[in-house]
């Protein structure tokens, strides 16, 4: 049975009213997704693929759902691009990149099997290359492009994954995650004239103190403001200064060696200090943009709305900039476009627990800018109803931001809520608040840090609350969204 077409059709079959999804954030129209992958630009659209099981909220064989966009904010849903349907991939299509070259769109990914040697069944992780028009794509003859076998021998033929790759002057290169036998995270790289023909070239960047995790999942390596930058999703984290234990996802600062292609790092910091936040990749738009993208979920805290036939979202894709030696992120500008029912409030006084006219519902773009108070305590109640409540709680004499969901009616063993300092502090807090009816991205300070978490409490829950011990003074800017 062709699997592209079983996928399609049961999509087609099952595929819930888009009213139930959210209304601007990638989200499956049935079944599970993870990983954004082939985040690319191609022939005047922006193009995403991700991680995909059609048949099951669960994660499950792993297909390349795919949707394009002109302006990164409405998406429409393109046909399943991959399924795992061939000898090289039958256990799973993993995570990768696109790119626009001369044939046409470039997907790299990871293709997955199972083989028995020595009585013992191991796992085959392989790069594939797959050529398409944009809609429809078609692996390529000499696949797996990249077998591990090419490699060193004390690399893992396991844990080989998440190719990403771009072009220079000589032709392509790709950075795919991979851990020693031994245990320690690296990411390689290769290089190829031609996207079919590749050669392994150096270990790009590796992990000689133990405490980036075992195993860098999802690399991407680009250059921006003159500095080069590794984005990383390590697995097993322990926590420590910006990191919670278990997966986090990372950027390195750094020198990168063209002669010895060597990427040299001196600064490790977080991406995103909120709960739900994987598996990001970046994108270059034609305008000059660095845009990013993530997995609005993460694998230690693994939701399943009970009521739903769909789970996990995408973050909304943020304009990152390096600041000061940091990665600055704010949601895109496009955004703008779609704003509906705008109110502004200047200089208000939050005594107590206190709402606004206008100011509810589930998807917004708000801008609380707290000024000024003799407050310790400072909190913004959301998605709120008799029953139900999530929060953004800002503590202001320990200079911390915590997000809350313990409230929320969701199910049990999920992380309910995460308390981190403010990085960087100002006069006054600015919290740019995107919700998107079971999400919310906090962007502090103009983007110097961002908080992600979802929640799936009912939306008629849609009331907002400010909250604080003593006084507060606070502008508020909103926008409604509505992109359909
Ligand atoms: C990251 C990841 C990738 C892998 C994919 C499988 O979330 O584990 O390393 O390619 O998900 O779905």
């Amino acid at each position: 049975m062709d699997k592209l077409k079983k996928a399609n059709d049961y999509i087609e079959k099952n595929k819930v009213d888009y009213k139930e999804l959210p209304e601007f954030h990638v989200a499956p129209q049935v079944g599970w997704i993870n990983d954004p992958n082939g985040f690319s630009y191609y022939e005047g659209m922006v193009h995403l693929f991700y991680q995909f099981h059609p048949y099951s909220k669960e994660w499950g064989p792993m297909h390349w759902g795919h949707c394009v966009s002109s302006d990164l904010i409405k998406w429409e849903y393109y046909p399943v691009a991959l399924a795992p349907d061939m000898k090289y991939d039958m256990d799973g299509c993993f995570s990768g990149s696109a790119i626009e070259t001369d044939e046409g769109h470039m997907l790299v990914y990871t293709g997955v099997t199972h083989e028995e040697n020595d009585g013992k069944k191991n796992e085959y992780q392989n790069q594939c290359v797959a050529l398409g028009d944009g809609k429809s794509y078609k692996k390529i003859e000499n696949n797996p492009a990249i077998n591990g076998e090419i490699m060193p021998q004390n690399f893992s033929r396991e844990h080989f994954r998440d190719p990403k790759v771009w072009k220079e002057d000589d032709g392509y290169y790709l950075v795919v995650g991979n851990k020693t036998n031994d245990g320690k995270p690296q990411v390689v790289l290769f290089h190829s004239k031609d996207m079919y023909d590749w050669r392994y070239v150096s270990v790009l960047a590796e992990d000689v103190t133990g405490k980036y995790g075992t195993m860098w999942e999802c690399p991407d390596f680009f250059e921006i403001n003159g500095q080069y930058i590794l984005i990383a999703s390590p697995q097993d984290m322990c926590a420590d200064d910006e990191f919670h234990n278990g997966n986090n996802s990372v950027y390195f600062i750094g020198n990168y060696d063209r002669d010895m292609h060597k990427f040299d790092y001196n600064k490790v910091y977080a991406l995103d200090d909120g709960i739900d936040f994987y598996a990001p990749q970046t994108t270059l738009m034609p305008d000059g943009r660095r845009v990013m993208i993530g997995w609005m979920q993460s694998w230690d805290s693994n939701i399943r709305p009970f009521k739903q036939k769909w789970s996990c979202m995408m973050t909304i894709p943020r304009e990152i900039k390096l600041i000061d030696g940091r990665i600055i992120q704010n949601p895109v500008r496009e955004i703008k476009k779609y704003y509906t029912d705008s109110i502004n409030y200047v200089e208000q006084t939050v005594e107590g627990e206190c709402s606004f006219p206008k100011i509810n519902g589930r998807v917004l773009d708000m801008t609380v800018e707290i000024k000024d108070g003799d407050y310790d305590e400072f909190k913004i109640n959301f998605a709120k109803n008799d029953k139900f409540s999530s929060s953004i709680i800002y503590d202001k004499s320990k200079n911390e931001i915590e997000i809350n969901r313990l409230y929320s009616g969701m199910n049990r063993d999920t992380i309910g809520t995460r308390k981190v300092k403010v990085r960087y502090p100002k006069q006054s807090l600015k919290l740019r608040v995107i919700f998107d009816k079971y999400s919310v991205e906090i962007f502090v300070n103009d983007g110097s840090q961002v908080l992600s978490m979802t929640y799936y409490t009912p939306v008629e829950a849609d009331e907002i609350s400010f909250e604080c011990n003593n006084t507060a003074v606070i502008n508020i800017e909103k926008h409604g969204i509505s992109v359909r």
